[in-house]
């Protein structure tokens, strides 16, 4: 298994992500993929879906702590009260006494964030989470973040595939010594059939998909593609025993320019712009 080490975290590389899996579609992938070798479940309390993953979790027979858990605390619920009740209810959907990682998962501009933090903060002292992290944050965000933590955040889970430029978020990242993880790896079913990268994975007998994910581990980011597709859990996973070359990865990195988001819900913050 790989890792990536950021700030006291050791976060399996390829992770599975489970947004809008739902009901026994969700419980079967997540015990396939652990049983399979994924180390690493990203669920969230928006995604209603907490139970499931923690239900995949008991029927794959994975020890508990051979698994790297990520779950994310909504925008609506960053008051030091609130937070403190959904993570309450996020343990209890899990059936588990903690989590390995406890996210903000959208910044609320509404809530300083030496609350917000603050709240992050007691959970990881309270022993409810073994590390936590922020998502889609900016790099001013990233800033203020540290000037008020009293512990380490440990990654900044952000949208990343060859079609957008992140490489700001990056930078800050790397500056605060903090874990990238990429989702929407496969930019949400975009990346295959994209010519440049069939291209490439023609080249190793590999599926656009895993050229995707091969960047981004070259990187050194961490990504969590879902699916609920045994083949593609397993493709997913597969992408350590190919290496894309120099050129290959300039001519991938040149498709940022296009900085196409999948994501940009209304309350997303006014993005770094390349
Ligand atoms: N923090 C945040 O704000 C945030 C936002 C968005 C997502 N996320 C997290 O990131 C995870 C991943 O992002 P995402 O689900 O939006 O998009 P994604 O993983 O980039 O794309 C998922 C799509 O890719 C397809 N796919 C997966 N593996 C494939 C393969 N090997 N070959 C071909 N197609 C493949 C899947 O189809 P099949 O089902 O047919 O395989 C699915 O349609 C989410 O599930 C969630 O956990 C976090």
């Amino acid at each position: 298994m790989q890792v990536v080490e950021a700030n006291g975290a050791r976060i399996p590389q390829i992770g599975l992500g489970t947004m809008t899996l739902k009901d026994d579609v969700c419980v079967q992938a997540v015990k396939a993929a652990l049983k399979m070798g994924y180390h690493h479940l990203d669920t969230a309390a928006f995604y209603a879906n907490e139970k499931e993953n923690g239900e995949g979790l008991r029927q794959s027979g994975a020890k508990r702590e051979d698994v790297f858990i990520c779950t994310k605390v909504r925008q609506g619920d960053l008051m030091p009260d609130a937070f403190a009740k959904v993570l309450e209810q996020s343990l209890a959907n899990l059936k588990l006494p903690y989590v390995d990682l406890l996210l903000i998962h959208w910044n609320n501009p509404n809530i300083p964030l030496k609350l917000s933090v603050g709240a992050l903060c007691k959970a990881k002292k309270e022993g409810k989470t073994k590390h936590i992290g922020v998502a889609n944050f900016t790099t001013a965000m990233l800033d203020e973040a540290w000037s008020v933590t009293s512990e380490p955040l440990v990654c900044n889970q952000i949208e990343m595939h060859p079609f957008i430029n992140q490489d700001k978020v990056l930078a800050a990242c790397k500056k605060h010594g903090m874990a990238v993880v990429a989702y929407c790896p496969i930019a949400r079913g975009k990346v295959p059939g994209a010519d440049a990268l069939e291209l490439i994975g023609k080249a190793h007998g590999k599926s656009a998909a895993q050229v995707s994910l091969r960047y981004l581990v070259q990187m050194g980011v961490c990504s969590i593609p879902r699916t609920a597709t045994p083949e593609h859990l397993k493709q997913n996973l597969d992408v350590y025993d190919f290496k894309l070359s120099d050129a290959e990865m300039a001519e991938l990195k040149k498709l940022n320019v296009a900085n196409m988001r999948v994501v940009n819900p209304p309350h997303a913050p006014q993005w770094d712009t390349p």
